[in-house]
């Protein structure tokens, strides 16, 4: 073979790779309204900077009819590319392969990305679309998921991991994602569960569809395993490219800061006005956030599940923070179980990798009752009590109204080493709620007045009167438990001064093997 020829082999061999499983299966992963793995990785990275490793590897196995079934590559696309001109590192299952089943090699091309990203520091992106473990190849396949997910929990805190499932993630499968800092689904096409509607059927005889058992919907708005439901690949891809604007490429790192247009000194008068004369009425926090933050850009992580609690990313002057607040809007803001976990993994996220903090409060309390109590919200509460008091970030807190009981000091307070602790003028805080307190400490004087209109304007009176001493935020703000009580309008700017001052903030925890969180 002369060079020519060599190099017509080679393109020849590269062109044989890039067709997977074949012009038939690729079609039929069209009709799905699926891309390809590669077609994937094209709308993910920025044009051309894509680089294939292991397009040749090929599976060793011979049992069955495998022998006669070797596709270059294997099943999984993996290399590196660059998003905004950073370098991530990428695997794409591809289910035209052999239904993008997990081989020995398919996992070995897999570990070594992720290998590469551990040295390089760089985030590692897995596109997930397979059925699961390469059956004909038994515990070989086994032993190729549990080097990924050893992999995935070195990395866990090193360099951002970010899942997609863009089509079926089953059984053992599923907890490569899970490991994972973020997982993206895709609405329609994609799901995952530990066993499926055929088995869950046999087993307990429940009958469900794939779509209500794992789908997207179900993962963003009632499990919470996933974070962002997209309406199609294209857009979880564009989720992708966003969400690593406001990360660094790993743990020693600081995020990147932008240069933004939105002026650091921008004050909005409608701040002043947005909370309800009323104090038992809503309204949405949402409004706030997007109006302190650059231009209106928040990336909302979680969106569809455990709404009484917001978090997601958003720039003070270019600064990324991860933003957590309370909504009013859906229960209250109150506490439960799936608000507690959905925040205190976001805290532990980006403390892990030095994102700042900014903490909006208004939280009526924990939620009470039985099914909370039976879920352990002792527990999970703890888990965001835990997240906050761990995290060395810069943490800036504001409290806009109110902050009661359990869930004040949960809520990144002074004492939990929150830097900077602003309130409103309109914050309450305090033990409870003025109807709760008067209750509890003049009940037996009130009920031992006998005519109900006394005992009213008695009840009223203590009210007022505890009002005034507590449900402000003065009496937190003479003890230093506060640290200033700001004009609503300022809080962009007051927030932007204290993440310029807090940038060269140093904290550590002592030393340890790991911490025993409550999990
Ligand atoms: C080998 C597989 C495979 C697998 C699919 N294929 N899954 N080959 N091992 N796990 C092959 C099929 O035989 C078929 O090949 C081709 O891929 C496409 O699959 P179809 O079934 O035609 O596609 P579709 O109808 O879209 O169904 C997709 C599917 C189904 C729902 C994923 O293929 C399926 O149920 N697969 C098995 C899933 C499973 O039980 N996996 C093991 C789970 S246990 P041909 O040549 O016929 O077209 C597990 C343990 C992990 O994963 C443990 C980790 C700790």
């Amino acid at each position: 073979m002369d060079k020519q020829e060599k190099i017509k082999q080679l393109l020849n061999l590269r062109e044989q790779a890039k067709l997977g499983g074949g012009k038939k299966r690729i079609e039929a992963q069209h009709a799905k309204g699926k891309m390809t793995a590669r077609e994937r990785i094209e709308i993910l990275l920025d044009e051309g900077s894509f680089e294939e490793y292991d397009m040749f590897v090929t599976h060793r196995c011979n049992d069955f009819d495998l022998a006669e079934k070797k596709y270059p590559g294997d099943g999984v696309v993996t290399g590196h590319g660059t998003i905004d001109g950073r370098v991530v590192y990428v695997y794409s299952q591809d289910f035209t392969v052999l239904g993008g089943s997990l081989s020995e090699t398919f996992a070995r091309k897999i570990c070594k990305v992720m290998d590469q990203a551990m040295k390089v520091g760089a985030p590692v992106i897995g596109i997930n679309d397979s059925g699961g473990a390469r059956i004909q190849e038994g515990v070989m396949s086994l032993a190729g998921y549990a080097e990924i997910f050893q992999r995935n929990i070195m990395a866990s805190g090193v360099i951002p991991q970010i899942s997609a499932v863009f089509g079926p993630c089953a059984g053992g499968a599923v907890y490569s994602p899970a490991l994972t800092d973020v997982i993206i689904m895709s609405e329609n096409t994609s799901y995952m569960f530990v066993t499926g509607p055929k088995v869950t059927k046999t087993v307990t005889g429940e009958v469900i569809s794939t779509e209500d058992l794992g789908g997207a919907t179900v993962h963003t708005s009632k499990s919470g395993v996933a974070h962002f439901k997209a309406e199609d690949e294209e857009e979880g891809l564009m989720i992708i490219r966003k969400l690593l604007e406001y990360l660094p490429q790993n743990n020693l790192e600081d995020p990147p800061v932008t240069e933004t247009s939105d002026p650091s000194e921008r004050a909005d008068d409608i701040l002043n006005e947005i909370i309800p004369g009323q104090s038992s009425l809503a309204y949405d926090m949402k409004d706030v956030i997007y109006t302190i933050v650059d231009h209106k850009e928040f990336l909302e992580v979680h969106r569809h599940f455990a709404r009484n609690i917001i978090v997601g990313f958003a720039k003070f002057n270019g600064m990324p923070v991860g933003i957590v607040a309370n909504q009013p809007k859906f229960l209250a803001g109150v506490l439960d179980i799936d608000a507690s976990r959905k925040a205190a993994r976001f805290v532990r996220f980006c403390d892990a990798f030095n994102v700042p903090i900014v903490t909006l409060v208004d939280v009526p309390g924990f939620m009470p009752g039985s099914a909370q109590e039976y879920g352990g919200i002792i527990i999970q509460g703890a888990k965001l009590l835990y997240a906050y008091g761990e995290a060395t970030v810069p943490k800036i807190t504001v409290t806009l109204r109110k902050s009661y009981g359990g869930a004040h000091d949960v809520m990144s307070c002074k004492q939990l080493r929150g830097d900077l602790n602003y309130a409103w003028p309109s914050a309450e805080i305090a033990v409870m709620g003025a109807q709760g307190a008067i209750e509890i400490l003049e009940g037996k004087k009130a009920g031992s007045i006998k005519d109900r209109e006394e005992r009213d304007r008695y009840i009223a009176g203590k009210e007022q009167e505890y009002i005034e001493k507590f449900a402000n935020p003065y009496a937190a703000a003479r003890v230093g438990f506060i640290d200033d009580v700001i004009e609503p309008r300022n809080t962009r700017f007051r927030i932007i001064r204290g993440l310029q001052t807090l940038m060269t903030k140093k904290d550590t925890n002592p030393p340890k093997k790991h911490s025993n969180m409550p999990l």
